[in-house]
C-alpha cells in the first residue's frame, strides 16, 4: 500500500494506492473516527461490481450505512440529481458529522463532492474512485460541481476530500476505452512535470495496457503525486495549478464542438496535447523532437492526435474564445517547452492558433 499526502494545512487528507484494498475501507474510516452514518453514493453499473464490497465493509467496521444510486451517464451529473441526493440524505437524518461516501468515475465522485460541500454547509466525504481518471485526477484536487445546461461543471466549489482509497483492482472491469482515455491524463503529468516519468510509460506500455499491479500501481502513485504537489501549491487555480489544464484549451473546444459525444474526456486531451506541442513549435518553443514524441506515445496508447477533418478549425477558435478560463479574450495555453516542462502563454496570435489547428 502507497500513502500520499496532500498538503493543504488543517484540510489536509491522505491519498491511499494499493491492490484489493476495496475492503479495507469500513476498517480505516472507523480509524479516521467519522460518525457511525455512512451514505454511499454510486450507480448502478459500478454499485452492482462494488456495492456489496464496501457496504459490508463499512457494516463489520460497525458504520450505519445506505446507499443512493444515480443513473449511469453524464448527463445525470447535474443539479436535479443533486438535490435528490440530498433529499435521501435528509430522508435519512444524516447529521452534520456523517460522512459521504462516492463509488465510481469522476461523475458521482465530482457530484457527491459538491453534495458534501453544501448539505448542512458542509460535511465529510471520501473518495472510492473506480476510473483511471478519477484515481489520476478528479479524485484529487478537491473539484467538487455538477452541470449546468448551458456549460459544463457552471456549479460547483472547491471542497477537499477526507480520504482517496484507490483500489487499483476495480480498473479490471473498466473498458478498455476508458482505461486508455484515463491514460491521456497520466501522459499529461509526464509532459508538464517529470520527463522520466514519460520514458517510464514508453518503455512499460506493454505492462500498463495489460493491467499489470505493479506498473498500475507506479503510474497512479506518480500521477497523484504530481497532482498533489501542484493543488498544495495553488488549491484555487489561481495561478501554476493552470498547468494542469496542459492539451485542455484546445480538448474542451473539441469536446464542445462535439457535443461531447464523439471523444471521450481523455481523447479529446489526448488530440489537445498534441495540437498544442505543435503551438509550441510554431512559437519556437519546443523542437520537432518533442512534439514527434508526443504524438508517438499517444500512438502507442491508441490515443487520438489529429483533428478530423470534419472538425472546422473557426468553430474550435471561436469555443475557445468563449471558454471559461479565457479572461477578457486572452485565450491561455500551457506550451510543452521539452517533455517535463511546460510554460504557461497568453498572448498567441490568433493565425499562430490556426496554424496549430490546421497545418498547411
Ligand atoms: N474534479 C475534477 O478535478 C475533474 C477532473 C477531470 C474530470 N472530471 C469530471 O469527471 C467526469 C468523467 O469521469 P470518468 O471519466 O471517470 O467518467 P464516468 O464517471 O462517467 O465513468 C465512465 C464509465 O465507466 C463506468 N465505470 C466506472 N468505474 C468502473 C469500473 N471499475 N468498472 C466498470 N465500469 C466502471 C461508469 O459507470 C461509466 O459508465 C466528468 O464529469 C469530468 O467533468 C473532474
Ligand atoms: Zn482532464
Amino acid at each position: 500500500m502507497d500513502i500520499l499526502t496532500v498538503n493543504l494545512g488543517n484540510r489536509s487528507y491522505d491519498i491511499v494506492i494499493g491492490s484489493g484494498i476495496l475492503s479495507g475501507i469500513g476498517e480505516k474510516m472507523r480509524q479516521m473516527r467519522f460518525s457511525p452514518k455512512v451514505c454511499v453514493i454510486s450507480n448502478p453499473a459500478v454499485f452492482s461490481l462494488y456495492g456489496d464490497t464496501v457496504m459490508s465493509s463499512l457494516e463489520e467496521a460497525y458504520l450505519e450505512c445506505f446507499h443512493v444510486l444515480i443513473p449511469d451517464g453524464e448527463e445525470y451529473k447535474n443539479f436535479q440529481q443533486s438535490y435528490h441526493v440530498v433529499t435521501e440524505l435528509l430522508g435519512n437524518k444524516l447529521d452534520r458529522q456523517s460522512c459521504l461516501v462516492a463509488l465510481g468515475g469522476g461523475v458521482i465522485g465530482d457530484l457527491t463532492g459538491f453534495v458534501a460541500s453544501v448539505y448542512m454547509r458542509g460535511i465529510h466525504f471520501v473518495q472510492l474512485p473506480t476510473t483511471l481518471l478519477a484515481q489520476v485526477d478528479s479524485s484529487v484536487g478537491g473539484k467538487t460541481g455538477v452541470n449546468h445546461h448551458l456549460g459544463k461543471n457552471m456549479i460547483g466549489s472547491f471542497y477537499q476530500p477526507r480520504l482517496v482509497w484507490i483500489d487499483t483492482d476495480t480498473l479490471r472491469t473498466l473498458a478498455q476505452r476508458q482505461f486508455l482515455s484515463g491514460m491521456a491524463e497520466v501522459i499529461k503529468y509526464g509532459v508538464i512535470w517529470d520527463g522520466s516519468f514519460f520514458d517510464y510509460l514508453m518503455r512499460k506500455n506493454q505492462k500498463i495496457i495489460g493491467l499489470d499491479r505493479d506498473a498500475l500501481r507506479t503510474i497512479i502513485k506518480r500521477s497523484c503525486q504530481i497532482k498533489a504537489a501542484v493543488v498544495s501549491q495553488d488549491e484555487r487555480e489561481e495561478g501554476m495549478r493552470a498547468i494542469l489544464n496542459y492539451g485542455h484549451t484546445i480538448g474542451h473546444a473539441i469536446e464542445t464542438e462535439t457535443n461531447y459525444t464523439r471523444f471521450l474526456h481523455g481523447e479529446a486531451v489526448a488530440i489537445g496535447m498534441h495540437l498544442e506541442a505543435r503551438l509550441s513549435r510554431i512559437l519556437k518553443i519546443a523542437d520537432d523532437g518533442t512534439v514527434s514524441r508526443i504524438r508517438e506515445m499517444l500512438d502507442v496508447y491508441s490515443l487520438p492526435s489529429a483533428l478530423p477533418k470534419d472538425i472546422q478549425c473557426n468553430a474550435l477558435f471561436k469555443h475557445m474564445s468563449l471558454d471559461k478560463k479565457t479572461l477578457e479574450g486572452q485565450m491561455k495555453f500551457i506550451i510543452p517547452e521539452q517533455i517535463g516542462k511546460v510554460r504557461i502563454q497568453t498572448g498567441v496570435h490568433p493565425d499562430d492558433i490556426k496554424e496549430a489547428l490546421n497545418p498547411a
